[in-house]
């Protein structure tokens, strides 16, 4: 069985993630969505909403498993026996800072080897930053996340 994890903060997850999550697919046998707590970058959603929306996306697929996690990416992967972490990378602007955290990542834990996917061009400008403040503004979002996520947002910021 080919695992891997892909991790991210997911507030909230972008059809530019699904893209890799579903292109993963296509590489690994089980992909565990590993979706970070995050609390210092205040999210707009949380953690368990986040599980949840990412869940509802893949209720029919049960190769992906969507899972929260505090503390250290690499122990979280050993815990779930996974070796690989899957990234995506959208323009060279994200390629110093994967760098980064994939050589920390192999430092703290040598067997971790992380694999890099292309974000697919349309979805290279995404961040769920950029979707959010699109949103908050009374924007249109639809071409960018899911349907129920959208609904999720507009809720959130009608409150
Ligand atoms: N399509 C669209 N948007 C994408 C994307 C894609 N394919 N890939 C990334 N993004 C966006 C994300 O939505 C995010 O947007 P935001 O900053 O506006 O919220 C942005 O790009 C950055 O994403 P990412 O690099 O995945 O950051 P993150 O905060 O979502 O995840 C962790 C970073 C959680 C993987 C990392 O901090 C971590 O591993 N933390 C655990 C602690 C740890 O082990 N630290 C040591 C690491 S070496």
């Amino acid at each position: 069985m080919k695992k891997a994890i892909y991790p991210g903060t997911f507030d909230p997850i972008t059809l530019g993630h699904i893209n890799i999550i579903e292109r993963g697919l296509r590489i690994f046998d089980i992909i565990i969505v590993a979706v970070a707590r995050r609390e210092e970058k205040n999210p707009l959603f949380t953690v368990e909403e986040r599980v949840e929306l990412i869940r509802d996306v893949f209720s029919e697929n049960e190769r992906v498993v969507v899972k929260p996690f505090d503390g250290l990416l690499v122990d979280f992967a050993r815990k779930e026996g996974a070796r690989i972490i899957l990234r995506g990378l959208r323009t060279v602007a994200d390629f110093e800072y994967e760098m980064q955290m994939s050589l920390a990542n192999k430092k703290m834990n040598p067997e971790m080897e992380t694999v890099f996917m292309m974000t697919e061009g349309v979805y290279s400008y995404y961040s769920s930053t950029l979707i959010k403040e699109i949103a908050s503004l009374g924007g249109c979002v639809k071409d960018m996340v899911p349907e129920k996520v959208e609904k999720a947002m507009i809720s959130k910021y009608r409150r």
